[in-house]
């Protein structure tokens, strides 16, 4: 495998997971992913910023013999998560003369997690800069998106910056520069969704911050990198995902044992819709978890159709309202629509799951057995409510 050039300087050294179909076992992957890592040559000094996952450390490895890298001086480490930080202790045994370059936080984890010994690792505080002869780093914390320990590193002279997970996406490539399209963009919403949203207020900050440093090219540590019109193209995407305002959009999450559910989630799908909002209906079992996690970037209003199990709502809707309160979207509205059998409380543990969003409750509606004439006017109560929301806010 050849290394790439990304600049006079940067080499691009990372690994395409083409096999990879889901991330954090949590998220499913439509086109795999990739782990960057980038060799930054000075006239005195060679680093390394970011490694590997560890699954392909051999391969990784072999990679620098095969390009010729017979020395390195410094492992720059953005961010302690495994998928980066797992090849430093193969790469330190590989070049005795190595040491971690990184921030405190990751220091820390890396030598729990990793076992890297204290010695081999050089501490850096915010700002600070390391002189490779004639290229310079500079270290920027950025705490937050998405680790405690995260941070950026900016190669001076040739205004490159590396983001680590920050600006990342799931998205396997040939030309390391990205090439916008519909497929890259989902693979980079997806990953926001996952990654950066629960950060969102921070991702926005940081995304203000890059874009006033005016960089010639981002480097993150999964996807593609960006340069010439792909730097506006990433920036504008979280710009747009980052904003306090969502779309006219209603994620309408459902599960429904006996068709009930499913009967009230169409007929509110089919209302919302006649007054010009949009709706994301999701089957809760046979959806993908991904198209779930796009539509919550967007949505300003979440319905959740339940049915009851059980005295409790179906675990399946646990779950998706449980991942909507980690991930924290945006939306300001939610309500519940669901059928019971015989008895029990279908909206406490829902609610409970969806609080870290903190959105306003709309009346929900329940009912027992199919929907009937006053169960579908009180569908239209929450339609119409939802519609007000939507247009108090220039929505619709
Ligand atoms: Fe891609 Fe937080 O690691």
């Amino acid at each position: 495998m050849s290394f790439k050039k990304i600049t006079d300087s940067v080499l691009y050294c990372g690994i395409n997971d083409f096999d990879r179909v889901i991330f954090d076992e949590l998220i499913p992957l439509d086109n795999g992913t990739t782990y960057n890592s980038y060799i930054v040559k000075g006239n005195d000094k060679i680093a390394v910023i970011d490694t590997m996952y560890p699954k392909f450390t051999e391969q990784y490895l072999k990679s620098f013999d095969e390009n010729g890298i017979n020395r390195v001086d410094y492992i720059i480490a953005n961010h302690g998560e495994q998928d980066h930080s797992g090849s430093i202790p193969a790469l330190l045994n590989k070049y005795p003369m190595a040491k971690v370059v990184t921030n405190g936080n990751v220091a820390g984890n890396i030598k729990e997690m990793l076992l890297v010994p204290e010695d081999r690792i050089q501490v850096i505080s915010n700002n600070e800069e390391l002189d490779l002869g004639g290229k310079t780093l500079k270290f920027i914390l950025a705490p937050g998106v998405h680790w405690p320990d995260t941070m950026f590193t900016l190669l001076k002279e040739e205004n490159v910056i590396f983001t680590c997970d920050f600006l990342g996406s799931h998205h396997t490539f040939d030309e390391v520069f990205a090439v916008p399209s519909d497929k890259l963009t989902r693979g980079i919403k997806k990953y926001y969704a996952e990654i950066m949203m629960p950060f969102r207020m921070l991702s926005k900050k940081y995304t203000a911050q890059i874009r006033e440093m005016n960089v010639d090219v981002i480097c993150p540590s999964h996807g593609p990198m960006y340069k010439d019109e792909g730097l506006e193209y990433i920036l504008s995407l979280y710009e747009d995902w980052t904003a306090d305002e969502g779309k006219n959009l209603v994620l309408l999450p459902y599960v429904s044992m006996y068709g009930s559910v499913e009967e009230m989630a169409d007929y509110v799908e089919k209302g919302l819709k006649a007054k010009g909002i949009e709706v994301f209906k999701y089957d809760v079992i046979r959806g993908n978890l991904g198209d779930l996690a796009v539509a919550l970037v967007d949505a300003t209003t979440i319905v959740m159709g339940v049915s009851m199990v059980l005295a409790g709502p179906h675990p399946a809707a646990v779950n998706v309202a449980y991942l909507a309160g980690v991930l924290k979207p945006k939306a300001k509205f939610a309500s519940i629509i669901g059928s019971y059998g015989w008895g029990g409380k279908l909206f406490d543990k829902i609610v409970e799951c969806i609080a870290p969003i903190k959105p306003e409750i709309v009346e929900p509606v329940q009912v027992k057995g199919k929907p009937k004439k006053d169960d579908f006017a009180k569908l239209d109560v929450l339609v119409n409510s939802i519609y007000e929301k939507h247009k108090s806010l220039g929505l619709v």
